[in-house]
């Protein structure tokens, strides 16, 4: 299976021309199976409150979501892309997961960064699990990484390979990330943005460094700060079914949850 990201740099406000970019670097791109898209992937990320966000926010099933759809089948691709979702009044910072055959997958964004706390609700629907083609997919969006419980669901409930968009602005993660992988043995992918934002006073400096890192922790594909495109690598999903370490070690195994008190029930 080929997996890769798109790195870029989306222009601010504009899906339309955000998705046509799609389109176009989907067009001078080798095929692959999936794509993962940073963050809030149609309109940039620099709002300065909620009735701006709202103007360029689209409910699920809305053009925008149609386009994308046709797009994943004109390429045979599954994407995972992170968007800013409506629902009547209500905002999510969400990445959805679609192919040619429509709407796969959808998933908010748990653990809000910083100003989003102004703009968007915290996301409602858990860490879901998705299947293509017989292999387990989750979605995670940007500062979940900071809390290892969210990965570390999703890789309990079997998913193989996470799909992770992120406007990182922080320089932290592209190192983390490997943990994240070693810790709980499943693939990553992940794909940040490039460029710089400058709104009403804000300066939003995205760090690139796109990735895709191996359950063994084995970075196998990796970007510059600034580099564009979209770049892939083929791996072997399966791998991440192997929970040993050692010959001896299993790490879901040898989880010891009754000594993690206040994990589950604070
Ligand atoms: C982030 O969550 N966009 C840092």
């Amino acid at each position: 299976m080929k997996v890769g990201f798109m790195q870029f740099s989306p222009v601010f406000a504009n899906p339309d021309r955000n998705v046509e970019l799609i389109r176009e670097m989907l067009g001078r791109t080798e095929p692959l199976d999936i794509l993962v898209l940073p963050e809030l992937a149609l309109t940039g990320y620099t709002f300065k409150d909620y009735k701006e966000a709202y103007a360029y926010s689209e409910e699920i099933g809305g053009p925008l979501t149609s386009e994308l759809i046709s797009i994943a089948s004109e390429y045979n691709v599954t994407m995972a892309l992170g968007f800013l979702e409506r629902e009547k009044k209500k905002l999510y910072n969400s990445s959805v997961l679609l192919s040619g055959e429509g709407v796969r997958g959808l998933y908010r964004k748990v653990h809000l960064f910083y100003r989003e706390k102004e703009i968007f609700l915290e996301g409602n629907k858990g860490f879901p699990v998705f299947e293509i083609n017989g292999i387990k997919i989750g979605l995670l969006v940007c500062f979940d990484w900071i809390f290892p419980e969210a990965m570390r669901t999703l890789a309990l409930k079997g998913a193989l390979i996470i799909l992770h968009s992120t406007n990182l602005i922080l320089p932290y993660y592209q190192d983390a990330a490997r943990t994240r992988a070693i810790e709980n043995r499943v693939f990553i992918v992940l794909a940040n943005r490039t460029g710089v934002e400058e709104r009403e006073g804000m300066r939003n400096n995205f760090t690139g460094g796109s990735e895709v890192i191996a359950p063994s922790g084995k970075v196998v594909l990796k970007v510059s700060k600034n580099q564009e495109g979209i770049f892939s690598v083929s791996i072997n999903p399966g791998d991440a079914r192997d929970k040993k370490v050692t010959e001896l070690n299993d790490i879901f195994k040898d989880r010891r949850e009754k000594f993690y008190e206040g994990w589950n029930n604070r």
